[in-house]
């Protein structure tokens, strides 16, 4: 039986299916319906209007969003949340004045999290990933990417990917897998990168894909980490067994992972902190979504991406958290969204846009996440009563989801 959400003050983000991104000057309006009603029904949009032309239908359930808005859920199409612990520790030491790097360089940062992950069980790491999911869900998460890499052997990438699996199977949000084995080098492999690269290529992405245990693939291709050769080499190699890229490019330098990940159509480049012209020439007219990170700007106090920049060149962006345990302890897309505007000068609609429709074409869920469209699912936020959906980004700090619908069931705080 079908539910109807009557007397929206304003229902947010309506598109036609044919729109899976928009790019540039489309970026900055949001189309809206004002005083509008919902039904859901089967768990998907199956209607919406003006409330002068509701009509008489037979609902099980009727919801007043009497000065309430209603916009689809965010999608966040990058995060870690699979992660043992905590680095609370490391956070304390960048108070007091050490850099991410050198943090890293001293044996903590991923291979930090690496070793906690190794150390814990399947279930206990479950249980730790379940409790973040729960929370961003009630933010009004969707959808989500979640990412290995904090194994760094095949059995601990196996079993963080297993976690990421049996998350899907038991929570109603859909959930989208990516292997990051290539997020550090072990410190046994220290004298013998390729020999990492190679346990990557001839190992690991074998029996993941034996297991379909990921749909995408992505490589930390930064300085210190992954080269754009080994990139390169990564990518190729999980494409034969179907991956699709979605790399880690440009957080602390343009080393040209961006153009090798266009290259090989990957399906999105995330972070792009440090951006050249070059840079964003490549991404023009192009099947990639640059997606950045604001969180992680926040939290290292390092470059925000250059949004800017980015859309007044005509570029698509998207928004996601990169909730991990290092440089984004946070999977606040509420937050991400105030952020934006805050800080990389997006306006509202810009980000509201970035966090939905680009967001959701990001992880490869537009056909059925990102919008309000007719068929699409009923994956809503339900606002508190406020003014106009400026406040949402405005009145950064305060909660104001009322609720929020997973395939249309309301789920209440
Ligand atoms: O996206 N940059 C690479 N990976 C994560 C952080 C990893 C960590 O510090 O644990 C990121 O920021
Ligand atoms: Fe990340």
């Amino acid at each position: 039986m079908p539910t109807l959400i009557t007397n929206i003050k304003e229902l947010l983000q309506i598109r036609e299916g044919s729109v899976s991104r928009v790019s540039g000057a489309e970026m900055k309006t949001l189309p809206t319906l004002k005083n509008a009603f919902l039904l859901i029904d089967d768990g998907l949009i199956k209607d919406f209007g003006k409330m002068e032309n509701l009509y008489e239908i037979r609902v099980n359930e009727v919801i007043d969003a009497k000065g309430k808005m209603v916009l689809p859920t965010w999608c966040d199409s990058h995060t870690h949340i699979v992660y043992a612990g905590n680095r609370e520790g490391e956070f304390v030491d960048r108070v007091n004045g050490l850099t991410y790097e050198e943090i890293a360089a001293k044996g903590g940062g991923i291979l930090n999290s690496a070793k906690k992950l190794q150390q814990t069980s399947e279930d206990d790491l479950y249980k730790q990933s379940a409790k973040r999911l729960d929370e961003v869900i009630k933010l009004g998460t969707g959808a989500v990417e979640i990412k290995s890499g904090y194994g760094l052997t095949l059995d601990a990438e196996l079993k963080m990917l297993r976690v990421i699996k049996k998350l899907s199977e038991n929570f109603p949000i859909t959930i989208k897998a990516t292997f990051l084995g290539a997020h550090a080098f072990p410190s046994e492999f220290n004298n013998n990168k390729e020999g990492y690269v190679d346990l990557i290529t001839h190992t690991m992405l074998p029996k993941i894909a034996a297991e379909n245990l990921a749909e995408f693939i992505d490589v930390f291709c930064e300085k210190g980490y992954f080269s754009v050769a080994q990139t390169e080499k990564i990518i190729v190699a999980a494409k034969t067994y179907g991956l699709i890229p979605k790399i880690h490019v440009n957080q602390f330098n343009s080393i040209g992972g961006i153009q090798i990940s266009v290259k090989y159509n990957a399906l999105s480049v995330d972070h792009l902190e440090v951006m050249t012209t070059e840079d964003i020439e490549s991404l023009k007219n192009r099947t990639t979504m640059p997606v950045a990170l604001p969180s992680c700007s926040y939290f290292l106090g390092i470059p925000y991406a250059p949004a800017r920049e980015m859309i007044d060149s005509g570029l698509p962006l998207a928004l996601a958290t990169d909730y991990n345990p290092g440089s984004t302890p946070s999977g606040n897309m509420n937050f991400v969204v105030s952020t934006a505007c805050i800080k990389m000068k997006m306006t509202p609609e810009e980000a509201i846009n970035a966090a939905t429709i680009n967001a959701a074409y990001a992880m490869n869920v537009s056909e059925t996440h990102g919008s309000i469209t007719k068929g699409k699912k009923a994956n809503l936020i339900l606002t508190k009563e406020i003014p106009s959906y400026g406040f949402l980004p405005y009145a950064f700090g305060s909660n104001l989801i009322d609720s929020v619908f997973i395939n249309g069931k309301q789920i209440k705080n």
